[in-house]
């Protein structure tokens, strides 16, 4: 199977590359990513002999038919990711996210491709810390910020062909990913590399909002099943049972990386800051067998900080620009 990867060289589309050489080594993969600031050419070395990779934007209309035309399946994970930076610049949100993903459409349909689209549980809104419910597929949507709405409007556009042009495709809207080759700019990640600069952890508000934790490893399986077992037409949620609030999260990384409970900052809150996020993904569970391995996120976060450790120079190159970024927003 021709495999075309969007956002390949981004956190969740290098360890989904990096993973399925491993487990699919009979899968030809084309990478098509942008190369922006959370993008690294680097992060596929290991396999760059084995891939073939394009630089490009999903939104170029003839690139993007081109390469299409090429692929049995397209797995499509390139966006903009970062709520923080939409809310400072909403433009390149509109643009990789939604315009990005209608030339995909518009590409599958001339051609006849696959496509499983990459989302985000944001697309829902939040919950509220004593309310009992989670997401599920039948959810409605309603997104908060810039980054979400992007990716809601790229969602209904999914639906709209499968309905409309009757396209081959399956979407899935996953939970909070943590693990190696994260940007510096995310929470976690953010967090390690601080302690390991002998910096404290920077907690928005009061630190109590929510996320449901997965570790990538097990976003990427659950994509690998859907593309293979999952129903045409439909969406899944991908989630671990892994709600933590971030106070918690902060608590267990200076545990693991033996500072001070008390060692943290808490910083002016992000507008508009959503409470609280929760995956039910028994659908996805009961129709395909899929579990997640890392059941303990104290196992995945050890092998994360792990990971941090021994890349030093891979996270430093980004890490002063991203804080001076987060100066000027005074978190
Ligand atoms: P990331 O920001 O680390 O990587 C995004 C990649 O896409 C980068 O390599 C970038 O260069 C590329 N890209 C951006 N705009 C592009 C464009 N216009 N054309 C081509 N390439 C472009 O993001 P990530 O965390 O790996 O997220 C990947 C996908 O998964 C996104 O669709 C995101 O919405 C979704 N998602 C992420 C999470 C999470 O916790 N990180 C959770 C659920 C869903
Ligand atoms: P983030 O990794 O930006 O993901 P998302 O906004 O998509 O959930 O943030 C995860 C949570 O951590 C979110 O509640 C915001 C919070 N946060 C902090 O408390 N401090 C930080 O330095 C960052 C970057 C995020």
């Amino acid at each position: 199977m021709k495999v075309l990867v969007t956002g390949g060289a981004g956190f969740i589309g290098t360890n989904f590359v990096l993973r399925t050489r491993a487990t699919r080594p009979d899968w030809q993969i084309t990478v098509l990513d942008a190369l922006t600031y959370a993008g690294s050419r680097e992060n596929l070395s290991p396999v760059a002999d084995q891939i073939e990779f394009v630089r490009g934007n999903v939104a170029d209309a003839d690139l993007v038919d081109r390469l299409v035309a090429d692929a049995d399946a397209v797995v499509h994970f390139a966006a903009e990711s970062h709520n923080d930076n939409s809310l400072d610049d909403p433009w390149p949100f509109m643009e990789s996210n939604i315009i990005g993903t209608y030339r995909l459409l518009e590409a599958v349909r001339r051609h006849h491709v696959r496509l499983h689209h990459i989302s985000t549980d944001e697309v829902y809104g939040d919950l509220e810390l004593d309310d009992p419910s989670r997401f599920t597929e039948q959810t409605p949507v309603n997104p908060s910020s810039p980054y979400s709405a992007s990716k809601a409007s790229a969602d209904l556009l999914v639906r709209a062909w499968i309905r409309s042009f009757g396209i081959e495709a399956t979407l899935s809207n996953c939970s909070n990913n943590y693990g190696p080759y994260q940007h510096v700019e995310k929470f976690i990640p953010r967090q390690i590399t601080g302690i390991l600069q002998g910096v404290k952890p920077k907690l928005y508000g009061a630190g109590a909002n929510v996320r449901d934790w997965i570790h990538v490893d097990d976003h990427n399986d659950a994509v690998v099943t859907i593309l293979e077992k999952g129903r045409l037409g439909e969406t899944y949620l991908i989630g671990a049972d892994g709600e933590m609030n971030n106070r918690q999260i902060v608590a267990l990384l200076l545990e693991l990386m033996g500072k001070p409970a008390d060692w943290f900052d808490l910083v002016p809150d992000r507008p508009g800051h959503d409470m609280r996020y929760a995956i039910d993904s028994s659908k996805l569970r009961a129709e395909t067998g899929w579990t997640p391995k890392y059941q303990d996120i104290r196992a995945g976060l050890t092998q994360t900080i792990e990971w941090y450790r021994a890349n030093e120079a891979w996270w430093t190159r980004d890490k002063e620009r991203t804080e001076q970024a987060y100066q000027r927003l005074g978190r």
